[in-house]
């Protein structure tokens, strides 16, 4: 019924166009079965034209949607989907891709009916899909796995409650990103993607696989997950994400359109088809099937569709009629899944690779490094955003509706939601887009802390049946808590999102040191654990001591700075916001003694180093914590000497590691990393130092037989080893030259005060036997990210009319889960339903005692409500597990080392079982108690 309604409406429509009410290109069927028919004997080109559209970059999100600021780029995308829709329209055989659903959202929001149940329609015959389909195209090098996935999810979820099935994307489409992390593969073979098409890797990498001809292969993405569920079949576009040279044809191109009328001027039509046919027996050569792809498009194409479609019409007529007369090339309007669909049907054997694309380089001397480590800040308010995110989404669910309407007003959590979506963007918490849009990414995420903050206010004083004055130390990034400093008695609330206890210290500023805490479960473990030893004469830290283990190992840390290239006589490439270019190969130090003092308490010892005037160190032991807290603080980094500098910390020791250090992707899985090596090709290697830089979202540690040292990051940071036994992790970076990748502003962040920004952040340093280091990092690195939320509020509070009395004390669990267990996600999904992951954080062989597999019971975990129904998903919510069928494909052995995992099976449906690295996602529906 629905459908002949449908069609009734778009005839009305639509009557002026003939081929709708026909047959139509495929019957109004979406997937494989809508792709365009090929021509088996021959060249089959598939033409995939397409826009890239980043959510935020040299406009912000909002300008690039509207499309105003012409002067700074000609880009508005709204024009892009009103024109492309018209278009479409037009001819059924065309097609079109759609990526970036923060735009996508932006335009339907302001569709009338009619033409939502047209583009509806669009969609249901396959003639526009999307692919990707997360909320923005995200970065793969500062990401944290846990924003990923929820980026990815919210994309999804507009798309499955818009369009249902046929709005399910098939393929993973990262076409700009600046290198590839192998979790992001992983995370996307578990979210049911059938394959993965990339334009940036390593030009050596490039040129060696288009002599090989392994553009296309599987990657093999986990080496815990059993096969294939990490599998994910990869492809390296020929052109980056750009059309051929000579068929560019867009308002944004100069390319000479195709001129088919013999009677007037430039007939091009011959030339065309030759050049054409040239170059598609090139780009063949790479490719091992007789499909190849060609991306028809670039950043913000089809503001003017009509350009690009007219044009390819008429390729598509004049390369086809050429058959008759003997050529053997068939062009075709084609989308990256119809071209991955006939790579499939080829049934090849393919190669299988399982390190990663860091780092990228697109020529010598050109290695995109700096971007680990630009805008520190803004890197830091994302990844504590998240945390407060989860929070909000916790309490969401614990509170029920009393969280989202209560007597601190209406909350939110969907404001943090978005904003953070946009902030996974591959301009965005990368560091990579121009100030004013890094200052809206900030902006955004405030906007969102502020919803969350009335959610969580609501949600507490229900849980807690006390209304209380909450003040939010929503500026704590720069140590500033007004309200709290005037006040002689207060109430500090923690909320510990994870499913486990944890010891943690609050650091909290006062006016003066005369405070009393009144604690609702007194009583510390004393304990001695670590001790750290400094040099009585530079004051540097000289030595780690682990007592409990014997360990004891000579170490200096300290601060350098490398000198950013402006260019020299062997590459002009400076030093900017995507790359990393050092002048020279030894960092300087920033000073070689460093004044201290001292300060101790019953809880803590700390150590204050002063550096410089823009350059100091906090060391800090807790009584029992099993690390060295290294709180620096770095900036404004001095440039009034005309010198970019790019600040590192480093750890020198004389652990014997052979050139091997170790990192983690996306904060999960770890990947060995060897100095001027990649796993699978030979690399000629150009920058002895920005070569080896890889991306640390989390830790970077190295080891030998005997012992381990771990440093743990609040953010993501650019890292490496560049000589054994040493460490460094890039902590803030100041240029004055920008790097010729279109940003078109050199990196030099004014901070609040203009002065330049400073920047404060923490690393956690582990001195632990191999064998304990893993569970040590792994639980420690869930407690950061995951923090404990601490929300003050002045005076005790009044009671809260409808609750019966004050609890002091709360838990959502009935009882904490195991520490391999990580409560990923509880969040509302709609009005009937939740989303629960669960996450097995160990890798196999990491821990005797967690590597294995574990049971939880689901039904038996919460105390506020009871699980009526489970319904298990795939990783991105779009798809019942069950339902989720992957294209297979036959794999050869690998080049690289790949270990296989086996899995087990859940006894019961309430009792499920996690394997090592597993995440596990569930719809739930309950019932509050
Ligand atoms: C997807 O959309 C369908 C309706 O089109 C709905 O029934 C289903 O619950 C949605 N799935 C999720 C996970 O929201
Ligand atoms: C197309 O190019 C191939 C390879 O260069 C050549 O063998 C073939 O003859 C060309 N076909 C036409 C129709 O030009
Ligand atoms: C794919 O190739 C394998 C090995 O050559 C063969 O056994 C199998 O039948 C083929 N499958 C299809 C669908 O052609
Ligand atoms: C601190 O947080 C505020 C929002 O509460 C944000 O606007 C600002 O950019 C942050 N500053 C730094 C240096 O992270
Ligand atoms: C700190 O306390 C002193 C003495 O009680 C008071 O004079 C001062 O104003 C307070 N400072 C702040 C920032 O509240
Ligand atoms: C501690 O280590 C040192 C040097 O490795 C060794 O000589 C000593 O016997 C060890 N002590 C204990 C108690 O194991
Ligand atoms: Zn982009």
């Amino acid at each position: 019924m629905a459908a002949l309604v449908r069609r009734r409406s778009l005839y009305l429509l639509l009557s002026v166009c003939p081929f709708l009410l026909g047959p139509g290109a495929n019957g109004g069927r979406c997937g494989y079965q809508a792709c365009p028919a090929i021509k088996p004997g021959m060249l089959n080109v598939h033409l995939v034209p397409h826009t890239h559209d980043d959510v935020g970059w040299l406009k912000t999100v909002d300008q690039y949607y509207y499309g105003g600021q012409t002067n700074t780029q000609r880009a508005g995308v709204q024009y892009i989907l009103d024109s492309v829709i018209t278009e479409l329209q037009a001819d059924p055989r065309r097609r079109f891709i759609y990526v970036e659903v923060a735009f996508f959202y932006r335009w339907w929001r302001q569709q009338s009916d009619s033409m939502k149940e047209l583009v509806k329609q669009l969609v249901d015959e396959g003639r526009l899909e999307f692919v990707n389909g997360g909320w923005c195209m995200n970065d793969e090098a500062t990401t944290h796995y846990s924003s990923i996935i929820d980026q990815m999810t919210l994309g999804f979820q507009f798309l499955n409650n818009t369009f249902g099935k046929c709005g399910r994307p098939r393929v993973a489409w990262h076409i700009d990103p600046f290198g590839h992390s192998r979790e992001q593969a992983s995370l996307f073979a578990q979210m049911g993607f059938d394959g993965f098409f990339f334009g940036r890797l390593d030009y050596q990498d490039k040129r060696n696989r288009e002599n090989e001809r392994e553009m296309e292969q599987v990657w093999r993405a986990s080496v815990n997950l059993p096969e294939p569920s990490a599998d994910l079949f990869t492809g390296v576009l020929p052109n980056g994400y750009n059309p051929p040279r000579m068929f560019c044809w867009d308002m944004l191109c100069s390319d000479e359109p195709i001129k088919d009328d013999k009677n007037l001027d430039e007939y091009n039509v011959d030339q065309i088809v030759y050049y054409f046919n040239q170059t598609a027996y090139k780009q063949a050569t790479h490719y091992r099937t007789n499909h190849i792809i060609m991306t028809m498009g670039s950043d913000f194409h089809f503001q003017d569709a009509n350009m690009w479609y007219k044009n390819l019409d008429k390729l598509i007529k004049y390369v086809n009629a050429a058959q008759e007369t003997g050529s053997n090339v068939n062009v075709l309007y084609s989308t990256p899944s119809c071209y991955l669909y006939e790579l499939n049907r080829a049934n090849l054997t393919w190669s299988v690779k399982s390190d990663d694309f860091f780092p990228y380089a697109d020529g010598p001397h050109e290695f995109w490094t700096g971007y680990f480590t630009s805008r520190p800040a803004l890197k830091r308010y994302e990844r504590l955003s998240n945390n407060f995110l989860q929070v909000c989404n916790q309490l969401e669910v614990l509170a029920a509706a009393d969280s989202r309407s209560g007597p601190y007003g209406v909350g939110d959590s969907s404001v943090l939601r978005k904003a953070m979506a946009v902030a996974q963007h591959h301009d965005a918490v990368s560091g990579t887009e121009k100030q004013h849009v890094a200052n809206d990414y900030a902006k955004k995420l405030a906007r969102g802390w502020e919803q969350c903050e009335v959610l969580v206010s609501n949600a507490l004083s229900s849980l807690s049946g006390m209304k209380q004055n909450f003040i939010f130390c929503d500026q704590l990034n720069i140590s500033v808590c007004h309200g709290i400093e005037e006040l002689s008695k207060f109430t500090v609330t923690l909320y510990n999102p994870l499913a486990r206890a944890v010891n943690v210290y609050v650091r909290i500023p006062v006016n003066g040191t005369e405070y009393t805490v009144h604690d609702p479960r007194a009583g510390l473990v004393p304990n001695q654990y670590i001790r750290v030893t400094f040099d009585a004469h530079t004051g540097l830290i000289n030595g780690i001591e682990n007592l409990l283990k014997n360990l004891s190992l000579p170490i200096t840390q300290s601060f350098h700075w490398y000198t950013a290239s402006t260019g020299d006589k062997v590459s002009s490439q400076p030093s900017g916001a995507y790359i990393f270019r050092p002048k020279q190969e030894q960092p300087l130090p920033t000073a070689k003694n460093v004044k201290t003092y001292t300060v101790q308490t019953d809880l803590f010892q700390e150590v204050y180093q002063n550096f410089s005037a823009w350059c100091s160190q906090v060391v800090r032991l807790y009584k029992d914590q099993q690390f060295v807290e290294l709180e620096w603080t770095v900036g404004p980094i001095p440039v009034g000497d005309g010198v970019g500098k790019e600040v590192i910390s480093r750890f020198d020791t004389s652990l014997k590691t052979k050139g091997i250090f170790y990192t983690d992707s996306n904060g999960r899985e770890i990947l060995t990393r060897r100095r001027d090596y990649r796993p699978t090709w030979k690399l000629e290697q150009t920058e002895p130092v920005a070569g080896n830089y890889f991306p640390v979202n989390s830790r970077i540690y190295m080891k030998d037989s005997k012992m381990q040292l771990t440093v743990l990051t609040d953010r993501s940071q650019g890292g490496s080893s560049i000589k054994d036994g040493s460490l460094e992790l890039m902590v803030h970076r100041r240029l004055l030259c920008d790097d010729n990748r279109g940003v078109g502003e050199a990196l030099s962040e004014p901070g609040y005060d203009g002065k330049g920004l400073v920047v404060r952040g923490k690393h956690l340093v582990f001195l632990d036997t191999v064998s304990a280091s893993a569970e040590l990092h792994r639980l420690q690195a869930q407690a950061e990210y995951m923090a404990p939320w601490t929300v003050m509020a002045q005076g005790t509070g009044t009671a809260y009319s409808s609750r019966p009395k004050h609890i002091a004390e709360f838990s959502a669990l009935k009882e904490e889960l195991p520490p391999n267990v990580h409560l990923l996600t509880l969040a509302q999904w709609d009005s009937q339903s939740f989303l629960i992951r669960l996450e097995h954080q160990f890798e196999m062989g990491e821990s005797s005692v967690y590597s294995k597999p574990i049971t939880v019971d689901l039904a038996n975990l919460f105390s506020t409500f009871k699980i009526i129904s489970v319904e298990e998903m795939s990783l991105g919510f779009n798809q019942r597990k069950e339902d989720v069928s992957r294209l297979k494909w036959r794999t050869g052995p690998a080049k690289d080392s790949v270990k296989s995992a086996s899995s087990r099976k859940d006894s019961s449906k309430h009792e499920v079982v996690l394997n090592p690295m597993e995440i596990r996602t569930f719809r739930v529906r309950i019932q509050y108690l």
